[in-house]
């Protein structure tokens, strides 16, 4: 049984996985009410939420799996990448448990975590292709194995959340961004606003061409920004359906394009963007008319959470230095 704990951001989560990968108990408190007065997080409100929180998740995690803190065989906690201040209440908690209890402690990267999610709820075969798109991170990894994986191609501005957060932000929609955007685009015409489609060329959709697996968003929230201050009475509902539509265009026809350049056919995703039904309908279109297995995470486990965090720990060393800490840019350990 792994005590997973998470806190890498405004989530203050905590769960138990038993080693074959069963999540027996998990605990997410959102932050969300704190920081929509400022429209996004405030690190030092998000890590003094997470000191309140921390013993009372620990807690209920493991009242509500019906074990006793002895059962425990291993602490699992996010060690970076992320807020510095939210981190190290997380690992700090999780170095008193392991010494408390003497149990090894595996500290775990979040975005490995993330992109290793799905196979949280399904049994998924190596290799995959997997897209991991949240707040701070946009990635494209080939996953070979539980313990070798590959970047192809990562963004070189904004994450996609990011630029869901700062296009809702524009909007004056509210915060956070993704699901208030997916909440407005429902109301409107995708096709009203042409937008761009970053490091995707060429004009007809599905036909578009690209160099690499590189991301870039930056551009179009600029886009975004500019067609508003040109056009000051434009419907918000169709420029945030027509937003959602261009960012997610680019995540999805990358992921394919990965799957099928590298002849892969099994793709997952995971991330709080991967959250978006029309992201999740648009990879069940293309992924079914390609023959390509597709593994979507409940939204739960999209967004934020510890038990992806166990999950990932099951194949991960214990540290065998204390010194280890919280890595606020902590950075990935591909292969190659
Ligand atoms: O993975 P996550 O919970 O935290 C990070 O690791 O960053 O992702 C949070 C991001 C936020 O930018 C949020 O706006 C976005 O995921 N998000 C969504 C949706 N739900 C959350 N974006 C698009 N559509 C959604 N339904
Ligand atoms: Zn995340």
């Amino acid at each position: 049984m792994i005590l997973a704990i998470e806190t890498s951001c405004d989530d203050s989560s905590a769960a138990i996985v038993s080693q074959a990968g069963e999540v027996i108990s998990s605990t997410v408190s959102s932050q969300h009410e704190i920081h929509r007065e400022f429209q996004g997080i405030v690190p030092e409100l998000a890590s003094r939420r997470h000191c309140e929180l921390i013993n009372i998740i620990l807690k209920e995690t493991v009242r509500t799996a019906k074990i006793d803190w002895a059962e425990l065989t291993a602490v699992a906690v996010t060690r970076g990448p992320g807020l510095i201040g939210s981190l190290l209440v997380g690992m700090t908690a999780a170095k008193a448990i392991s010494l408390r209890f003497s149990l090894p402690l595996i500290p775990v990267n979040h975005i490995e975590a993330h992109a290793y999610s799905a196979e949280l709820e399904h049994p998924v075969n190596y290799p995959y292709i997997s897209l991991v798109a949240s707040g701070g991170h946009t990635m494209i990894f080939l996953i070979e194995s539980a313990d070798s994986y590959q970047v192809l191609g990562q963004t070189r501005d904004d994450a996609a959340g990011e630029a869901y957060d700062k296009v809702a932000r524009m909007l004056k929609l509210g915060y956070p961004g993704g699901p208030v955007i997916e909440q407005a685009a429902q109301q409107g015409n995708p096709r009203s606003i042409p937008l761009p489609r970053p490091t995707l060329t060429g004009e007809r959709r599905w036909n578009w061409r690209m160099d690499n697996y590189d991301f870039s968003f930056s551009g179009l929230k600029t886009a975004v920004y500019y067609h508003l201050k040109n056009n000051p009475r434009t419907n918000p509902a169709d420029l945030a359906a027509a937003f959602q539509q261009a960012a997610n265009d680019c995540l999805v026809y990358k992921t394919i394009t990965a799957a099928e350049k590298h002849n892969i056919p099994r793709i997952t995703i995971g991330g709080g963007v991967t959250a978006n039904r029309n992201l999740q309908e648009s990879f069940g279109r293309q992924c079914a008319q390609r023959s390509i297995e597709l593994y979507i995470p409940s939204n739960r486990y999209c967004t934020d959470n510890a038990a992806m965090i166990g999950h990932r720990a099951r194949n991960l060393p214990p540290v065998t230095d204390y010194r280890m800490n919280a890595e606020a840019n902590l950075k990935l350990t591909p292969s190659s």
